[in-house]
């Protein structure tokens, strides 16, 4: 999911911040030196920001819920209860600019971006079926964290811009991930079942070694993604 949240990101960056070609004037450094404030740059500034602003205007960070509890008592037949405290999500939207500069001598683009970190928490969760008063159903409970850390993309963007319009040179985007930490408990206890292990590793081991290892392919994917998605714009 994050690896699409950031093609869009850079995305819209791409194909609102590179000017037309009928706005380019051939500068020189002194010119360059001159010149109002990097427009491109500025530009792309601003989509970070009205993205991140959408974000969190949709509610969707951070997403609280202090939680909510469901009781359901037959007298000798049926007892059930669900529970749930404490949820949280958060950080998608903390998108920070290590790097961003627009060179218009060579056309060149570089952006560095990242989310240093993105957290899914439950403070507590339950659910518990017991019938005839004697025969426990399920007995589950799940709590603790997960957390992304330093969701990082970095571009190169080199274009051709001519009479004709704006054209892909060529296009680098190295995507990381710093790494996850994760910290569930997960319980069937009527059947002594723990899959807290599981689950952590998983999350802390599975993924992060499959971002490491399939590095140059994420990267080769976003950007074909990216440089197809940037050439139907330009076209
Ligand atoms: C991505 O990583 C490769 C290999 O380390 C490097 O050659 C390239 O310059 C990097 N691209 C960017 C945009 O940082
Ligand atoms: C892919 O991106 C990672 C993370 O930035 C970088 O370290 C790596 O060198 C890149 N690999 C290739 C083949 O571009
Ligand atoms: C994975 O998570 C567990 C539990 O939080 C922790 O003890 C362990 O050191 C973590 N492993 C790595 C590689 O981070």
């Amino acid at each position: 999911m994050k690896l699409q949240v950031f093609a869009v990101l850079f995305l819209i960056a791409g194909a609102s911040a590179l000017p037309a070609a009928s706005e380019v004037v051939v500068v020189d450094e002194f010119q360059n030196q001159l010149a109002p404030k990097n427009q491109v740059v500025d530009q792309i500034r601003w989509v970070i920001e009205l993205i991140s602003n959408t974000i969190k205007g949709l509610g969707l960070d951070p997403v609280e819920w202090e939680g909510s509890e469901l009781n359901i008592e037959i007298p000798f037949l049926l007892k059930f209860n669900a529970f749930l405290e404490n949820f949280r999500y958060a950080g998608i939207s903390n998108i920070q600019i290590n790097n961003l500069q627009y060179d218009r001598f060579f056309n060149k683009l570089d952006l560095d971006v990242s989310l240093p970190e993105v957290v899914f928490e439950v403070g507590d969760s339950g659910l518990y079926i017991n019938v005839l008063a004697f025969f426990d159903i399920l007995d589950a409970e799940f709590r603790g964290s997960v957390s992304l850390k330093s969701i990082r993309l970095v571009a190169e963007v080199n274009v051709d811009i001519s009479i004709i319009g704006i054209s892909l040179r060529s296009l680098s985007i190295n995507f990381s991930l710093g790494g996850v930490e994760s910290d569930l408990t997960f319980k069937i206890n009527n059947l002594n079942l723990d899959f807290s292990g599981l689950f952590n590793n998983f999350f802390n081991e599975t993924v992060p070694n499959f971002f490491e290892e399939n590095e140059e392919n994420i990267n080769k994917s976003l950007e074909i993604v990216v440089s197809i998605i940037l050439r139907i714009i330009w076209a």
